[in-house]
């Protein structure tokens, strides 16, 4: 592939070019970055010293032809407005800001735009990455840009309407279910002698357990529910108080949540 630039070491740029180059989809010839500090260039020349840095984003664009703007969303149009003077108009730009449109990209940029939600889980090696294609995206840029993302985990291609429902499932969804394993954690503990720091253990191997297991068996998750919350059993008392109240608190979180995705990036 010709080079593929990532603009921003941040978490999500870190977290690219760790993944990009430790899984092989990329070599470090192929791999360009840029940030805006001083502090941040040097960081990554150091962890990847075979790849390039370029002292600025422009050097970067003038070198790459898929560029990867790992900026916050509040900082893509100062970036896009920077790099564009020197591009083609044939670079697939590639963003990771939420809350920032295709339409708002390709006013920027009248190329080929694709819209990336990463997520932390990506980390390990697990966990979708949301891509969602503008309407200039060849089938072979497309393509190449879904191949290098698989390298850290799956890819599922939504519409962008879908974008923030899906958003809040894959990328916030490893913090809502943190939350979670710390208040059933914190429960556990608070209502019994179990030390906090155990709780939290089992919670947590509970958690990837219960993943692992819906993903091997193919079983849904109610199919579960059935098979360990027997009739007058424990289990069954918990669901119990689970069904009554969750719905409730769920949707007003949901509801909260896709209302803050209309207003970030603006
Ligand atoms: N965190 C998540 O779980 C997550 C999930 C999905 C999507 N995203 C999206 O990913 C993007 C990056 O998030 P993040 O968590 O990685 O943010 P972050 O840690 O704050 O990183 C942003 C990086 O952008 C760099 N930067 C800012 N302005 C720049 C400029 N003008 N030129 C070059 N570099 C510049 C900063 O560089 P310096 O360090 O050099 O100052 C910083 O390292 C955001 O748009 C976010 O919406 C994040």
């Amino acid at each position: 592939m010709d080079c593929a630039g990532v603009i921003g070491y941040g978490h999500m740029g870190r977290m690219l070019v760790k993944g990009f180059l430790s899984s092989g989809a990329l070599s470090p010839g192929e791999v360009v970055v840029a940030s805006r500090s001083r502090e941040s260039r040097d960081a990554c020349a150091a962890a990847w010293p075979e790849i390039d840095v370029a002292e600025t984003n422009r050097e970067l664009a003038r070198r790459c032809r898929t560029i990867i703007l790992a900026v916050r969303p509040q900082e893509i149009r100062e970036v896009l407005r920077e790099i564009v003077p020197v591009l083609d108009g044939d670079e697939h730009i590639v963003s990771l800001a939420a809350g920032v449109s295709l339409g708002d990209l390709e006013a920027l940029y009248p190329g080929p735009v694709t819209r990336v939600i990463p997520t932390i889980t990506s980390t390990v090696g697990q966990g979708t990455t949301l891509v969602c294609h503008g309407q200039r995206v060849g089938t072979d840029d497309a393509r190449r840009v879904e191949e290098v993302f698989s390298s850290i985990g799956d890819v599922m291609p939504v519409r962008e309407e879908d974008l923030a429902a899906a958003t809040l499932l894959s990328s916030c969804g490893p913090g809502l279910l943190a939350a979670i394993i710390e208040e059933l954690a914190g429960a556990t503990a608070r209502a019994s002698g179990l030390p906090p720091d155990r709780a939290l253990l089992l919670a947590t191997e509970m958690v990837a357990g219960t993943a692992a297991y819906l993903r091997e068996t193919g079983r849904v998750p109610g199919d579960l529910v059935g098979e360990v919350a027997t009739g007058g059993g424990v289990t069954e008392v918990g669901v119990a108080v689970l069904r009554e109240r969750l719905p409730g608190v769920f949707d007003g979180m949901v509801a909260a949540m896709l209302e803050r995705c209309g207003a970030v990036g603006k």
